[in-house]
């Protein structure tokens, strides 16, 4: 980790946006480069993360769109956001330099207490990101199922689906 601040978690801004949008490219970048190749990492963020679809997810109704602030840099992001009983968990990125420091874990525990009537956890993981299925592991996340089409109904990205109970 590149530096030893406190961590503390909160609700992003629309002035954070940028920042988020910026810690995203780099992470997909890092993250899936060598699984995809670059120009495809391009296309897909450059779609996924503009400002507009980052400020409709952030006003998104019955949805959790949360940042990892050190107090001088956001270092991770995630946003779930729950249907009927499920709470989708659409996204988790943590900088590079932050990574593998407890950052993840404690988003996601975050996301654990935020949605009182949800009944389940689910997310789709790219089924070659074998870091983040490390990380949903040990995270009581299990698999139960597979799809050919991660994040959209067109992507041709396999992925492993994995869920987990919530609290009572
Ligand atoms: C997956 C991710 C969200 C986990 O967050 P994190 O803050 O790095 O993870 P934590 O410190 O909370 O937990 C660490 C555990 O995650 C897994 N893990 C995370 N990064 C890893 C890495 N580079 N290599 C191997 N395992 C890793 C391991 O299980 C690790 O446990 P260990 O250190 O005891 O082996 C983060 O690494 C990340 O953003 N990765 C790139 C983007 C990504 O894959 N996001 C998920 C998309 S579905």
């Amino acid at each position: 980790m590149s530096d030893t601040a406190p961590i503390f978690i909160r609700t992003v801004s629309k002035q954070d946006l940028e920042t988020v949008q910026v810690l995203l490219k780099d992470t997909w970048h890092h993250t899936y480069d060598s699984i995809h190749g670059k120009q495809k990492v391009n296309e897909m963020t450059a779609q996924m993360h503009d400002l507009e679809a980052l400020q409709e997810r952030r006003i998104q109704p019955l949805s959790e769109f949360i940042v990892a602030d050190t107090g001088s840099k956001i270092v991770g992001v995630a946003f779930a956001a729950q249907l009927g009983k499920i709470v989708f968990l659409h996204q988790l990125y943590v900088a590079p330099s932050h990574q593998r420091n407890g950052v993840g874990k404690e988003l996601l525990q975050e996301l654990f207490f935020c949605f009182d009537s949800a009944e389940k956890m689910a997310l789709e993981v790219d089924a070659k990101n074998k870091n983040a299925i490390a990380f949903y592991e040990q995270n009581e996340f299990v698999k139960a199922g597979e799809t050919d089409n991660c994040a959209s109904p067109d992507s041709g990205i396999k992925a492993l689906v994995f869920e987990r109970p919530l609290q009572e």
